[in-house]
């Protein structure tokens, strides 16, 4: 795929991390074990018996990995905090030498001109606090809020904007849900409680951070898909409907319209959330972003074993059906549903089984991934849906989750016994794509 789309000169062009997958450092400078660290050393839940404990090595190398970005010219870069770096217990005292690495970190960028985009918390909740319930605890909510009112009273000012929450639904279906992610529990009632709490943490933060006051836009970062009935049975539409609301409207009305969604409030049944007085109001305050992951689509199926996708355009390494079409369904859905602020598409991009050949790493799938998502994008902007940027995920191969470093996502490869950072075709398709579109500005010199 070859199409060329002119995008305007205002849009920002990112690249996308998140802390526990490339900082590494797990217990340098007094910073606090996360849920992530103990999930990780636990043998059995990630899939190459891999850690944390160094990935990429970004808290010693984030000054190289800085001049990576300015050398392919993007104009952002969106990255998480460790809530247990800057507060080793999430609640009490702040380290403040944890500190110091983000300030050095935002010091870097500012040197070369890229905008921070904070996300405050990535999956990583401070050990601390999960030995109290985690978020399955009301009190984290609370906890959550102060620790976002510090990073904008220090931070606030150099920050382009600061998400909450980053995919709320993994954290509560993954974490709570089917044990997949930490804290590894399996138990739906549960998972939606979380869900609620996160909700609730989410309107805290937002007020909390709105009292400091700062320059920096506020939102929260969401993962996001359409839900396409398999057939056209009866019982698969009606999974599919309910597969959207569970998914897409169980956060956004909410924050949007301050309620649950009815279908899924119905099915949910006795597994529904217990909701405090006020917590809805807080939930639905003005948020001046919202950040959309955007992965895949997905495939209702009601039918023993579930009916597959036919996947016309093949599936990426996590088997995970490419679908761009699907992004610009999902937008003009939310544009037509939602009084939406600017969009930002915080994340998107594909594993792939990387290979070294003859010192490069031809990535060309990667590269044909990202132009159809990017076409999908413009297409729902061109039909109206205010969308102001794409940060591609993810700047590295790092740490993905319970599947380890098996799974590579960067456009700059990662050789994890040396630490060496490799450009893929890929980083270089970007660089060049990034000049095509801002002519009247040349890449940075690396
Ligand atoms: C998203 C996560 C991100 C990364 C990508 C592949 O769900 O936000 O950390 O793992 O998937």
């Amino acid at each position: 795929m070859t199409d060329f789309t002119q995008f305007p000169s205002s849009f920002t062009w990112g690249v996308a991390t998140s802390a526990f997958q490339i900082e590494g450092g797990a217990s340098a400078d007094g910073k606090g074990p996360s849920i992530w660290d103990t999930f990780s050393h636990t043998p059995g839940k990630v899939i190459d018996g891999s850690n944390g404990d160094i990935a990429c090595d970004h808290y010693h190398r984030y000054p190289e990995d800085v001049s990576i970005m300015s050398g392919l010219g993007v104009d952002a870069y969106r990255f998480s905090m460790a809530w247990a770096r800057v507060q080793p217990q999430g609640k009490g005292a702040w380290n403040e030498a944890g500190f110091a690495f983000y300030d050095r970190l935002l010091t870097e960028l500012e040197s070369k001109g890229i905008a921070a985009h904070v996300t405050l918390y990535h999956w990583d909740l401070p050990q601390g606090l999960q030995d109290e319930g985690g978020w399955l605890n009301r009190d984290t909510a609370y906890h959550f809020a102060e620790y976002a009112a510090e990073v904008a009273r220090r931070f606030g000012n150099r920050l382009k904007t600061i998400a909450t929450h980053n995919e709320p639904w993994c954290t509560a279906n993954l974490g709570y849900g089917n044990a997949q992610f930490a804290p590894g529990v399996a138990d739906l009632k549960q998972s939606i409680q979380v869900s609620h709490h996160l909700v609730l943490s989410h309107g805290l933060a937002m007020s909390a951070m709105r009292k400091v006051g700062s320059s920096a836009q506020l939102g929260i970062v969401l993962n996001q898909w359409t839900a396409d009935p398999a057939t056209d049975s009866a019982a698969d539409i009606a999974a599919a409907e309910f597969e959207y609301s569970r998914s897409v409207e169980w956060f956004m009305d909410p924050i949007f319209k301050g309620k649950y969604p009815e279908l899924a409030l119905k099915v949910h049944g006795d597994n529904a959330p217990e909701v405090q007085d006020g917590d809805l109001a807080i939930a639905h305050q003005k948020i001046d972003f919202l950040g959309v992951n955007y992965y895949f689509r997905a495939f209702c199926s009601t039918e023993t074993p579930p009916r597959q996708p036919e996947c016309k355009l093949g599936k990426t390494d996590m088997g995970w059906e490419i679908f761009p079409d699907g992004l610009t369904e999902l937008l003009l859905k939310l544009h037509a549903a939602y009084e939406l602020p600017p969009i930002y598409i915080t994340e998107n991009g594909m594993a792939n089984p990387d290979t070294i050949v003859n010192g490069e790493i031809p990535d060309e799938a990667r590269i044909d991934f990202v132009q159809r998502h990017l076409k999908a994008l413009n297409d729902a902007r061109l039909q109206g849906v205010n969308i102001q940027g794409y940060f591609l995920w993810s700047l590295l191969d790092n740490f993905e989750w319970n599947s380890g470093y098996a799974k590579r996502f960067g456009i700059v490869h990662v050789d994890y016994a040396t630490q060496k950072r490799t450009l893929k075709h890929s980083a270089l398709w970007y660089k060049d794509y990034l000049v095509q579109q801002r002519p009247q500005r040349t890449a940075h010199a690396a």
